[in-house]
């Protein structure tokens, strides 16, 4: 017999990054750059926490918002870090951040609403977006521009179907955070022409340069923003798939009527290793802050010798997004030629969007000398 998918994917195709991931498990002795996940294990200590939880009792279904002492300890940790006032009942745990941004999606979007993403984005934004009946609107970016809008781009793409605006900074894949002016810009245009704003800071705890700006604490944002986190990139915790919004308690209530139908909640002992992440880890936090700078510091350095390459200074994250035009290759090509002879794998700038073309993704969560080696490889392979 043969299955009838649904029409939307009758014709299923690998993203770009997959295709990536695919080639690089089945290749021996590859430099695996194109991973944005930290390269530590979760710390012995969260570990023990979830595991006396569990010999205490807490094997059981969780409450669907999420423990409360679980919320509070996101909301001790936004104050203390980010200045940003928020109670338990805006808060909802989710499996992983990647839920969030396609539950609010459901929550929001009516067919044909559009929703901008500014280019180079995280890649299932999009299909998120779409699968929900709205109209992604990409935005271009420049390198020159920080990859952050100009306020007339922005502009330029507001229609009367515009609903939400989705933010990422500091940005995967760019690296780049978005100056708190230009903060002000999209605020302004978000209450001028009453949009929602999703804003992605899941990277929030790994800003280089400046401070982090909770988009939510700009004045009169609180009531228009659903900040988007999670405990995978911080605290290295990518298997718990913990995530968690903060939005208004209207907003939230309705996410979590939505993923009652999906996740049936956020599993339990994640939700208790994660409160005591919250609670316990902020040196730990600027310990691996410092690591991951000095990471990308010396494959900044090493990148900007290669003929044809430049590479701007890490501002957030853990990604370098190097110039690559000056080498004449398009960015699938010099990807795929640099795992194929050089066994170093990196993601094309273009699988983020059309402003990507040109550049490459380098995730720095790699030790610095396995990052100079596939630095060696790059270089000859460059010539
Ligand atoms: C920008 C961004 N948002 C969300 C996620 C999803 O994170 P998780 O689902 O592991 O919490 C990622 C993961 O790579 C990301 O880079």
């Amino acid at each position: 017999m043969s299955i009838k998918f649904a029409t939307a994917y009758a014709n299923p195709q690998p993203s770009g990054m997959v295709k990536i991931f695919q080639a690089i498990e089945k290749m021996d002795g590859v430099l695996n750059l194109s991973i944005g996940e930290p390269d530590f294990d979760t710390e012995p200590d969260i570990i023990d926490a979830a595991s006396k939880a569990a010999h205490a009792g807490f094997t059981h279904y969780p409450p669907l918002q999420g423990f409360l002492d679980a919320r509070e300890a996101v909301c001790d940790y936004w104050k203390r870090h980010h200045k940003l006032e928020s109670t338990p009942d805006e808060v909802l745990f989710t499996a992983g951040a990647i839920q969030i941004s396609y539950l609010v999606m459901q929550a929001l979007l009516d067919k044909g609403d559009e929703v901008i993403l500014i280019e180079p984005y995280f890649g299932p934004y999009s299909m998120q977006v779409k699968s929900c009946g709205g109209v992604p609107v990409p935005i271009k970016t420049t390198e020159e521009n920080g990859f952050a809008p100009t306020k007339a781009d922005l502009e330029k793409a507001i229609t009367p179907r515009t609903k939400v605006i989705l933010l990422n900074s500091p940005c995967n894949p760019s690296g780049r955070v978005i100056p708190r002016k230009q903060l002000e810009d999209i605020a302004g245009l978000a209450a001028k022409h009453d949009i929602f704003v999703v804003s992605d800071e899941i990277y929030e705890s790994l800003v280089y340069k400046g401070e982090h700006t909770a988009f939510a604490t700009l004045p009169g944002m609180k009531e228009r923003t659903l900040t988007m986190c999670g405990l995978s990139k911080s605290y290295c915790m990518t298997g718990w798939r913990a995530g968690y919004a903060i939005a208004p308690a209207a907003l939230t209530n309705l996410l979590m009527i939505i993923s009652a139908n999906e996740t049936y909640g956020l599993n339990t002992l994640a939700q208790k290793g994660g409160a005591y992440a919250l609670n316990t880890q902020d040196a730990k936090l600027i310990e691996r802050k410092k690591i991951f700078i000095d990471r990308m510091n010396t494959t900044v350095a090493r990148l900007n010798k290669m003929k044809g390459i430049t590479c701007a200074s890490p501002e957030g994250a853990f990604y370098l997004f190097p110039n690559i035009k000056g080498t004449g290759y398009t960015s699938e090509d010099f990807v795929w030629k640099l795992l194929e002879g050089a066994k170093v794998g990196t993601i094309p700038g273009n699988a983020f969007g059309a402003s990507g073309e040109g550049y490459i993704r380098i995730a720095c969560t790699q030790s610095i000398d396995v990052l100079n080696k596939a630095m060696d490889r790059m270089e000859k392979f460059l010539g």
